[in-house]
C-alpha cells in the first residue's frame, strides 16, 4: 500500500476514536468473538431548520448548511463506475456502506477482503481439547497469510473466517443432510434437486455439498443442480478455480453454475422449486440509520456528508425515504411480538421524560433495508424458494446504536476497530447483527411464507454427525464457535 493511502487509512481511523485493546490472540479471531474495550466522543450536535440535523463526531464541529444543500444526494449505483471515492456529496447510510463495501473499484470486497482456508480440514478427533484447536488455528492461519503475502503482501489485508471453512466438510455435510432430507420428503421424484447459493465465499459449501451428495445417494446426485450468485470478481474466480482445480471437484463441472451477479442485479424468474442458502452474507447488507425524537417519538433518517476535504459529516433528516419508510411500515403490520426500540421499553419511556433524563433524540436504530429488498428479490424471482440463512444473531463491540454494526479493519494482522460507519470507504468491514425475530416477520410479510428459526446450535445438533468434531475431551467446537449465530429456514 503506498504512504498517502497508508497515511489516508490513519488519518480516517484516528479522526475516529479507535478502539482500545487492538491486539488479538489467536483465541479470538472469530468475527462474533472479538473483544475490546471501546472509547467513545460523544456526538455533537446541531439542529437547523427544515428538518436536517447534523452530527460530526469530534471536537471542532464544521457548519455544513450551506453543503447539505448544495451538495448532490448519490448512491452506491451512481458510483459504480467512479475510481475515486466520492467528494462533495451527500448519501443515505445504507448506499454509503454499499459503496464502502461493493464498489468494484475501491469497495471493501474488490481489494482487502479473503476468506480463510485452513488447508487440510481439522482432524478433531485427534485434537486434545478447544485451547489446542484455538492453538492450531492461530498456527494454521499465520501460515495462510504468510502465503498469501509472499506472493502479494497487503498489510491492511481483512480475512474472514467462516463455520463454512473451519469444519469443513462437517458443516457442509450437515447442510446437504438437510437439504437432501428436505428435498425427498416433498420434491422427489418429481422436481429436480436445485440450490442456489447467494456468496459462495471460496465455494467450498458447494463442494462440499455435492460430495455428500454424490456419495451418499448417487440418484439425487443426477439430478442435482448448484448455482453461485457471486457479486465478488475476484471470489467467483476462486471458485472456479477451486471447482476446476482437483480431478474429484472437476467432476462437479456439468453441475455448477457460477453467476458472477450482485442479487440485486438479478432479473431471471425461477418457476423452478429450489433451495436458497444465504450463508453468512446478510451481515454485510447495508442498513438505513434511524433515530427517533424522545418527546414526538418521530423517526429521523441518518445519512454522510462528505465534504470537499474527503471529511464526514453524519446528518439526520426528518424526511424518511420510500426504502426505509416501507421498512417501518412493514415491520409495525407484521411483527408478531414487541420489537426492541433505542427509546426503550413503553415503561422506560415514560421514566425518560423526568425532566432530568431527558435527551433530545435517541441512538440511532440500523434498519436491515437491504435485507427486505433480498426478500423482495426471492418473492419476485424466485417464487418457489426455500430458503436456508444464517448470520450472527447479536454481535459484541459494535458501534453505539441498536442493532448497530461493528466496523473495523486490518493493519499488519491486528484487528483494529472503530465506533463509526463513516470511515475511508474499502479499508473497513461493517457488518451487522440479524435480528431474527424481527426479519422473520418481515420475511412472512413480503413473500407469505412460513418458517422457522433456530439456534446454529440447535440446527447442528439435529442435522450433523457431531462425533466428526468432537475434540478429544468430549469439546465440541462446532457448537460451541457459533453460539450468536441462528439459522431461518422456509418451511
Ligand atoms: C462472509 S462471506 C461468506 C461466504 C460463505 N457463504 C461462507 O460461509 O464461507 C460473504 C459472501 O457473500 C458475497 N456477497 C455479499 N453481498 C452479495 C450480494 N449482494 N450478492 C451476491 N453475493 C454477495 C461475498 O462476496 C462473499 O462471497
Amino acid at each position: 500500500m503506498d504512504s498517502p493511502i497508508l497515511s489516508q487509512l490513519f488519518r480516517q481511523l484516528f479522526r475516529h476514536p479507535a478502539c482500545q485493546g487492538l491486539r488479538q490472540p489467536p483465541a479470538s479471531l472469530g468475527r462474533q468473538t472479538r473483544s475490546f474495550l471501546t472509547r467513545r466522543t460523544p456526538n455533537k450536535r446541531k439542529s437547523q431548520d427544515n428538518g436536517m440535523l447534523w452530527t460530526k463526531r469530534d471536537d471542532y464541529p464544521k457548519n455544513i448548511d450551506k453543503e447539505y444543500w448544495s451538495y448532490p444526494t448519490v448512491t452506491a449505483k451512481d458510483l459504480r463506475n467512479r475510481r475515486e471515492r466520492p467528494r462533495q456529496v451527500k448519501m443515505l447510510t445504507r448506499e454509503f456502506i454499499d459503496d464502502s463495501l461493493y464498489n468494484p473499484h475501491y469497495g471493501y470486497f474488490s481489494k482487502h477482503a479473503t476468506i480463510f482456508s485452513p488447508g487440510e480440514p481439522f482432524d478433531f478427533n485427534h485434537i486434545e481439547d478447544g485451547p489446542a484447536f484455538h492453538r492450531l488455528l492461530g498456527d494454521r492461519y499465520t501460515q495462510f497469510e504468510d502465503q498469501l503475502d509472499a506472493v502479494n503482501p497487503d498489510i491492511a489485508r481483512q480475512l474472514w473466517h467462516t463455520p463454512t471453512e473451519l469444519f469443513r466438510p462437517y458443516y457442509g455435510e450437515t447442510i446437504a443432510r438437510y437439504l437432501v432430507s428436505n428435498y425427498k420428503l416433498t420434491l422427489y421424484p418429481y422436481h429436480d434437486l436445485i440450490i442456489y447459493e447467494m456468496g459462495a465465499g471460496n465455494g467450498t459449501m458447494m463442494l462440499n455439498i455435492l460430495d455428500f451428495i454424490r456419495d451418499t445417494d448417487y440418484e439425487v446426485y443426477q439430478r442435482t443442480k448448484f448455482k453461485i450468485i457471486e457479486i465478488s470478481p475476484a471470489l467467483a474466480d476462486l471458485q472456479y478455480k477451486n471447482l476446476t482445480e482437483t480431478l474429484d471437484a472437476k467432476g462437479h463441472r456439468d453441475h455448477v453454475e457460477i453467476i458472477n451477479r450482485s442479487i440485486f442485479d438479478w432479473d431471471t424468474y425461477v418457476h423452478s422449486p429450489c433451495f436458497f442458502l444465504a450463508l453468512e452474507v446478510f451481515d454485510n447488507f447495508g442498513h438505513d440509520a434511524v433515530r427517533y425524537d424522545c418527546r414526538s417519538e418521530l423517526p429521523q433518517q441518518g445519512g454522510v456528508l462528505i465534504d470537499a476535504d474527503g471529511e464526514f459529516h453524519e446528518y439526520f433528516n426528518t424526511q424518511i425515504d420510500p426504502v426505509a419508510a416501507r421498512f417501518l411500515r412493514v415491520r409495525q403490520a407484521a411483527s408478531r411480538r414487541p420489537f426492541p426500540s433505542p427509546l426503550g421499553s413503553r415503561a422506560l419511556r415514560s421514566l425518560r421524560f423526568a425532566p432530568s433524563l431527558r435527551k433530545v433524540h435517541s441512538l440511532p436504530e440500523y434498519i436491515p433495508t437491504r435485507l427486505m429488498q433480498f426478500f423482495d428479490v426471492l418473492n419476485q424471482y424466485f417464487p418457489a424458494h426455500r430458503l436456508v440463512a444464517s448470520d450472527f444473531s447479536s454481535l459484541p463491540d459494535a458501534v453505539p446504536g441498536l442493532n448497530a454494526p461493528v466496523v473495523q479493519t486490518r493493519y499488519q494482522r491486528q484487528t483494529v476497530p472503530v465506533t463509526t460507519p463513516f470511515v475511508h470507504q474499502g479499508y473497513f468491514d461493517i457488518f451487522f447483527p440479524t435480528d431474527f425475530n424481527v426479519i422473520e416477520d418481515v420475511y412472512r410479510a413480503v413473500t407469505g411464507k412460513l418458517t422457522q428459526v433456530m439456534t446454529h446450535e440447535d440446527f447442528v445438533h439435529r442435522w450433523a454427525y457431531i462425533e466428526d468434531t468432537e475434540t478429544r475431551n468430549g469439546e465440541n467446537p462446532l457448537l460451541t464457535w457459533y453460539k450468536n449465530a441462528s439459522m431461518l429456514m422456509t418451511v
